[in-house]
This record gives C-alpha cells, structure tokens and sequence, in this order.
C-alpha cells in the first residue's frame, strides 16, 4: 500500500510517544543550558525530523547548523573512521554544541564527531539522540540525552532510512524481514518493545 502498511512488522514507537518524550528532553534541555544559546548539530540525515520537531519544542534561543558525515568501509557497518561531506558553517569557539542524532548504533560515528567538534574549541559538545541500540554498541561514549534504546531489530522511520526510504513515516517501525530480502526468516512473537533512557542524574519526576 502507499502508506507502506504492507511492509510494516511493528509499529515501535507511535509519533505521539516520540513527541511526547522530546518535549521531555527539551524540558532537560532548556534547564541545562539556561541563559546560554546552544547550537544545534544535526547530523544529516536521519536526525532531519528529531532536530526539526527538538528545536520547535524547544522554548529557548538556539542555532541550528549541520553536518553530513560519511563513515569508510564495506557495507552497512560503520568503521569508526569517518569523512566529513558537509561541514559546518559555525566557528564553534565558545559555542554549547548540542549534537542531533537519530539513532546511535555502533556509536563509532559519533565518538569521532564528538572528538572532532570539541577540537574546535566548543566550550562544550553534548549529545542527544532519540535511540540507541545497546545490544550494538561498541563504545562508551558518554551521551546526554537519550529517548530511547531499541532491540536490535531493522527500525526505520522518523527519519531512519532502509536504502534511503521509509524516511517520512511518522511512528518508528520494524519492517518485515521480507522487505530486505529476508523471505526465510519468519519472526514469530512481538518485538522487543522501546525503553525509555532516563538521563543520568535525573530523577523521574
Ligand atoms: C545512521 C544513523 C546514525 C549512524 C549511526 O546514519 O542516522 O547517523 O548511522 O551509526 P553508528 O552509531 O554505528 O556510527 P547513516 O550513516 O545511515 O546515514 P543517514 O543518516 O543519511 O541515513
Ligand atoms: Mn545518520
Ligand atoms: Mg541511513
């Protein structure tokens, strides 16, 4: 169907409950860096949709820049080493720098852009994404704000692309295995479901 219905195992996260746990982060947010004016980095481009509906949560002035990033190596996993295709227009010296992502997976993109940004004389580099996928991760990268961290499973959605399509949905899904090939697997029982990442030092009140 047009609405990719057929090709959707499990809707993971409903858009109402990713709006509802970015206003929360934005509450962290606007707390944390009172009385200064953070820049954003969204990490093109699966943080698009999380950056857009962040910043328009957030009731505080801020900048909003981006970055495209392109990590080297064979297929779909990431190496650790990474290109940077679009760089930033903003002399980070001095600057809060909020770095936007989607989802941390290997959490290798991150642990350089983190190390190449703080480079350049941010007064700090934090980060915020809406996923992680802990089962994935291969550092221990120290990250801010985190909505939620996901099964291991092929999530698309919100701005996570399977072969740069799915983008615009607005829930967070699990595809069908058949929708990349995987017609023998056949999954049986719901997925795993989503959990919220408290931030460190917060109590959930
Ligand atoms: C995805 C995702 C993160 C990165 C996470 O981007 O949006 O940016 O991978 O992977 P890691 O934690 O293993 O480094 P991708 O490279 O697919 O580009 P896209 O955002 O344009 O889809
Ligand atoms: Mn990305
Ligand atoms: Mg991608």
């Amino acid at each position: 169907a047009q609405d990719c219905q057929d090709e959707i195992r499990q809707v993971l996260l409903s858009q109402e409950e990713i709006r509802e746990r970015i206003a929360e982060l934005a509450r962290e947010i606007e707390r944390d860096y009172a009385g200064k004016v953070p820049l954003l980095v969204g990490v093109l481009k699966g943080a698009v949709m999380v950056v857009s509906d962040l910043a328009r949560e957030l009731r505080m002035p801020l900048e909003m820049d981006w970055m495209a990033v392109s990590s080297y190596g064979s297929g779909t996993e990431s190496t650790g080493v990474v290109r940077i295709l679009k760089d930033l227009d903003t002399d980070l010296s001095g600057r809060d720098v909020l770095i936007v992502e989607d989802i941390i997976d290997s959490g290798l993109t991150l642990t350089w852009l983190t190390q190449n940004l703080a480079s350049r004389g941010a007064a700090s580099v934090e980060v915020c994404t809406l996923l992680r996928k802990p089962e994935r991760l291969k550092t221990n990268l120290a990250v801010r704000y985190i909505g939620f961290d996901v099964p291991n499973e092929f999530v698309v959605g919100y701005g996570l692309d399977y072969d740069e399509r799915y983008r615009n949905l607005r829930d967070v899904v699990v595809l069908h295995p058949a929708v990349f090939g995987a017609d023998d697997v056949d999954p049986n029982g719901p997925v795993e479901p989503a959990r919220k990442v408290l931030t460190p030092g917060l109590p959930d009140a």
